[in-house]
């Protein structure tokens, strides 16, 4: 037997095997060259056949995500009801993203406690992670973005040291004009934070000039506007 004679014996007695055809013959050459020519027109853009998919592929509901529960008679609430917050949540800042929500937003009051030091500390690390990169370190708009984001204001100039903390935590939650809202990057109490460190910052406090050393006394004395933010309380 020749080499080709043997592998087309062995070929054809494997199909033999594979389709108990009685005889190899032109059939068996028939369904091979169908099943090639199937598996080769098979769009590669689907994914194809997924053998026990529920093992392969969480089924959990992920929270908040759409979800078809409803439809199943499954009671399950997918937001938080109306008119209620999360344990140790602050109250949901209400006023709209319009200009009058804006001039309202002056009348707001900061609702956390005076940071002390290494509440200060964090809030630092939070501006120069989200706000610096703009405002920069020392809030006087000379950030790596200074230039290339149109007029940054500049926190240290008297109207911003002048402006309102409800006002300004308007803003770092919807954004203004060149500025984006940060409302998903910072929570509420972040955002307060955040507010109080250029509060403190803007009266001059400590932190500044120990910037990034807040274990030092210093940054823990009182500041003349933490006085006036304990005074509200
Ligand atoms: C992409 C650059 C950019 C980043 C990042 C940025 N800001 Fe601003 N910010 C601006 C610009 C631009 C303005 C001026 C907006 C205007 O009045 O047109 C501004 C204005 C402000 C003002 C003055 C608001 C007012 O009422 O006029 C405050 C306060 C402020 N930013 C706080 C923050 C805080 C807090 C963060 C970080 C959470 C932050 N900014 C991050 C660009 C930025």
């Amino acid at each position: 037997m020749s080499p080709k004679e043997a592998m087309k014996e062995l070929i054809m007695g494997k199909c033999y095997k594979i389709f108990y055809f009685k005889r190899p013959g032109r059939s068996c050459g028939i369904v091979i060259l169908g099943a090639v020519s199937l598996m080769s027109c098979r769009d590669k853009r689907e994914p194809g056949r997924v053998y026990m998919p529920d093992m392969a592929y969480s089924r959990a509901y992920e929270a908040y995500a759409p979800n078809s529960l409803k439809q199943k008679g499954i009671n399950y609430i997918n937001y938080p009801v109306d008119g209620t917050i999360r344990r140790g949540d602050l109250f949901s800042y209400t006023l709209p993203n319009d200009s009058n929500g804006y001039k309202m937003s002056a009348e707001v009051k900061d609702p956390l406690p005076p940071l002390d030091s290494v509440g200060l500390h964090e809030a630092q690390r939070l501006f120069n992670i989200y706000c610096a990169i703009c405002h920069g370190p020392n809030m006087d708009a000379q950030g790596p973005m200074a230039g290339k984001v149109g007029a940054i204001a500049n926190l240290k100039l008297p109207q911003y040291v002048k402006e309102p903390e409800g006002q300004m935590f308007h803003v770092a939650t919807y954004g203004k004009n060149n500025m984006g809202s940060y409302a998903s990057q910072l929570d509420k109490k972040q955002r307060w934070m955040v507010i109080q460190y250029i509060k403190s910052v803007q009266a001059g406090s400590a932190i500044t000039a120990a910037a990034g050393d807040t274990t030092s006394a210093k940054a823990t004395t009182p500041t003349s506007p933490k006085d006036s933010m304990t005074a509200k309380k």
